[in-house]
């Protein structure tokens, strides 16, 4: 049976209240990237960076999984055939949707990451800076997010599923950033239909051999209907 590959972006969470970075207002139009999703922004100013993603974590963690979220969520709980959540998000409504094995290529608001042994565990609500990691005990704490200069998380097995696909969805991401901005490329030479959901066409929507503009709680639970109708 059909493999799908799904891959999400701030969009799908747009409509949950949370932001976007490039649409206009967007998280990257009230901060610089290089001041706050950098190891050397970090590095400059580790309380701006934490105060940043304490303020992210927090409106994450109230946040609901909307329309969309569900809908994917159902299509993994009854599609016959495996279906695979890579997404770029580090909120977690995919999964407070019910969705599993979802791939948190960027990582996850809820973690954190001892910058010195590599030790990983749940965030507290407020990361403080020099917050001591609770394995080596060096003041090096960090967000677990995949920031920009850094290797995504999970990529080996992202390039297996879409090596597999026999269907792959871009949702909700304005295709600027790479490596998951490839990803349509990758399906396609796989010999994989491919389709974007989102609000408006993203930089790589003319690989894509289908398109549906709307916001994401409509374009995608239609989707999935149409699908699970087979
Ligand atoms: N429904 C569907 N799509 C929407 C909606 C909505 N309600 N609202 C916005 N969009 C679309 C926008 O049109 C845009 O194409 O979602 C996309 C959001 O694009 P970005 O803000 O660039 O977010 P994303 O593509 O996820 O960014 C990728 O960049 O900054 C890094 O690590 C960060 O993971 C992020 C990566």
């Amino acid at each position: 049976m059909e493999k799908i590959v799904i891959l999400t972006g701030a969009g799908i969470s747009a409509e949950s209240g949370l932001g976007t970075f490039r649409d206009a207002g967007g998280l990257w139009a009230q901060h610089r990237i290089e001041d706050v999703a950098t190891p050397e922004g970090f590095a400059r100013d580790p309380a701006l960076v934490q105060a940043f993603y304490n303020a992210r974590r927090a409106k994450a963690a109230t946040a609901r999984p909307n329309a969309a979220h569900v809908a994917l969520a159902r299509l993994q709980a009854d599609w016959p055939g495996e279906v695979v959540i890579v997404t770029q998000n580090v909120d977690e409504l995919h999964e407070k949707a019910g969705a599993r094995g979802v791939l948190h290529m960027h990582g996850i608001l809820s973690g954190a990451l001892c910058a010195a042994c590599g030790h990983r565990w749940p965030a507290p609500a407020e990361m403080r800076v020099g917050e001591p990691c609770p394995a080596c005990h060096a003041p090096s704490a960090r967000p677990d997010i995949v920031w920009f200069g850094e290797m995504p998380y999970y990529m080996d097995e992202i390039f297996e599923h879409l090596m597999g696909a026999d269907l792959f969805a871009a949702i909700g991401t304005s295709g600027q950033v790479y490596p998951a901005a490839g990803f349509v490329q990758e399906a396609t030479a796989a010999g994989a239909r491919t389709v974007e959901l989102n609000l408006e066409p993203s930089a790589t929507v003319s690989r894509f051999d289908e398109t549906r503009f709307g916001p994401a709680t409509q374009t995608v639970p239609e989707w999935v209907a149409e699908l699970l109708a087979g």
